[in-house]
């Protein structure tokens, strides 16, 4: 561990958040050593509560995300004794007194906003303002960052006014996972894929991140903000830049985002007309989920009637550059879907001409990279049935990567709780990159309003609305699991 003293601030420190990611990430974290010997952890929130409140919280909300076989009495009472709790209600001034008390002048001092974005500006003025911020504090920004380009950039302006932007950490979670960060090594390590990676060798790709759960107790969140926001405009996006993007020249921040941004620059805009043709809105109605019953989006608690919330997206974009030129990248999310599936398939061209009878086996090699549940890589292809006469069949081969790798996994919030801390910037957004996703997904939000778009109703269990599947059968793909 580094040898400093942390103090570790988190605002929305009893929120769920908090709750079910970061406190069980930090304790991953302390029980394996990662945290500086010297760490504080002041949770702050605007309840009027005791530091016994708060443990009693912890006790109650984020224990029971912990993986049961690392809880250990002492280290567990050991982290109890990190925390502080202090009452802030953000908006008043006076109130940061409080969070001078807590920390200290000479500690590295982290300051993880797990609020509505909408706060971040009082926050990070109201820390200036009580001499909070110097060279040795740095911000977490958790996502969605803003809800529009306008938006977006204020919040960069404001935090920027008192942070420089080495300070600030953009969080996707997506980037801390095993399976992202594998992917650039894939891609950058072996010398097998580089070739191929670009068209005309690459017929299309896929990213799907499905989910099985529905909005869960989230709707007041949810509602106002939608698949798109929530999940394209930050996660996709990011997966997608990392398919796309050109070998950054090292692995420094600043070279691997400049890439990202690249990406992100040369998405083709959408038009009235390409929204209308290359997206599809939906939204779950009642179904069954793993032989369960579940209700509709309608009817979650705390969505209004009516609620035209998008809960799946999935949509055909475009990069206009050298690599990718009419390579198709179809994105796809969504909430109760068939099962909690994320993976990027790569479709490879066909062969010019084939001497071999395919049969019904359209597309030999396909890379398949899954990111959850399971991590590993599949190389699809063709190979002969034995026997005599020259029939094939579909054959894959495999790479489990939690057998082959056995060691520990932290989960993503624990990678980049650990990269905050010792300074990685590397798997965090820049601003640009920011600005840059969201200047391509705000038209499809402006226009899907002003059409009044309603999503269209798809049965929870199933992988959304039928308009999904023929979004990619006009170019003659098929999603992954309806090969
Ligand atoms: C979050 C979204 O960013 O990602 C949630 O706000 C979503 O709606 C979650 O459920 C998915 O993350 P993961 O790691 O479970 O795939």
């Amino acid at each position: 561990a580094p040898d400093h003293s942390l103090d570790m601030v988190i605002f929305g420190g009893a929120g769920d958040l908090s709750a079910r990611k970061l406190l069980p990430a930090l304790y991953m974290a302390h029980l394996h050593g990662s945290l500086p010997a010297d760490t504080r952890i002041v949770a702050v929130s605007r309840s009027d509560w005791t530091r016994e409140r708060y443990l009693k919280f912890i006790e109650d909300r984020s224990r029971p995300f912990v993986d049961t076989h690392a809880l250990d009495p002492r280290t567990w009472e050991s982290f109890l004794a990190r925390f502080d709790y202090a009452c802030v209600d953000i908006g008043v001034a006076a109130d940061y007194e409080r969070l001078v008390a807590a920390t200290r002048r000479d500690a590295l001092r982290v300051f993880y906003l797990a609020t509505a974005s909408s706060l971040f500006e009082t926050v990070c003025d109201n820390l200036a303002a009580y001499g909070l911020v110097d060279e040795r504090a740095r911000v977490v920004l958790e996502k969605p960052l803003g809800h529009d380009l306008a938006s977006a950039k204020a919040i960069n302006a404001a935090v920027g006014r008192h942070f420089s932007e080495d300070r600030i950490y953009r969080i996707d979670h997506y980037l801390g996972k095993e399976t992202v960060q594998n992917l650039m090594v894939l891609r950058f390590g072996n010398s097998i894929f580089g070739p191929l990676w670009q068209a005309p060798h690459i017929k299309s790709v896929q990213i799907t991140v499905a989910e099985s759960v529905g909005v869960g107790s989230r709707a007041g969140f949810y509602d106002g903000t939608g698949a798109m926001r929530d999940m394209v405009q930050n996660h996709l996006l990011q997966l997608l830049c990392i398919v796309a993007m050109e070998p950054p020249v090292s692995l420094d921040p600043d070279a691997v985002r400049d890439e990202k941004l690249k990406v992100l620059r040369s998405l083709r805009p959408m038009t009235a007309e390409t929204i209308a043709r290359d997206t599809v809105r939906g939204q779950y109605a009642a179904g069954a989920v793993d032989g369960e019953t579940v209700k509709g989006y309608q009817d979650e608690a705390g969505v209004p009637a009516g609620s035209r919330t998008e809960t799946f997206v999935a949509l055909r974009a475009q990069i206009d550059n050298w690599r990718w030129a009419n390579v198709p990248f179809f994105l796809r999310t969504g909430k109760r879907m068939r099962e909690r599936r994320s993976e990027i398939v790569i479709d490879f061209a066909d062969m010019p001409f084939s001497i071999i009878p395919r049969g019904p086996y359209g597309h030999a090699n396909r890379l398949v990279i899954q990111i959850q549940p399971e991590e590993s890589i599949q190389l699809q292809m063709l190979a002969k049935e034995p026997g005599s006469g020259m029939h094939v069949l579909p054959v894959s081969l495999n790479l489990d990567l939690q057998q082959a790798m056995t060691g520990r996994r932290p989960e993503a919030y624990e990678r980049l709780l650990i990269d905050v801390i010792r300074g990685r910037l590397t798997h965090f957004m820049r601003c640009d990159e920011l600005e840059a996703a969201w200047s391509w997904a705000e038209p499809i939000l402006n226009e899907w309003k002003s059409l009044g778009d309603k999503p269209r109703s798809y049965f929870a269990g199933t992988y959304g609305p039928a308009a999904s599947s023929a979004l990619v059968a006009r170019e003659n793909i098929a999603w992954a699991e309806d090969v």
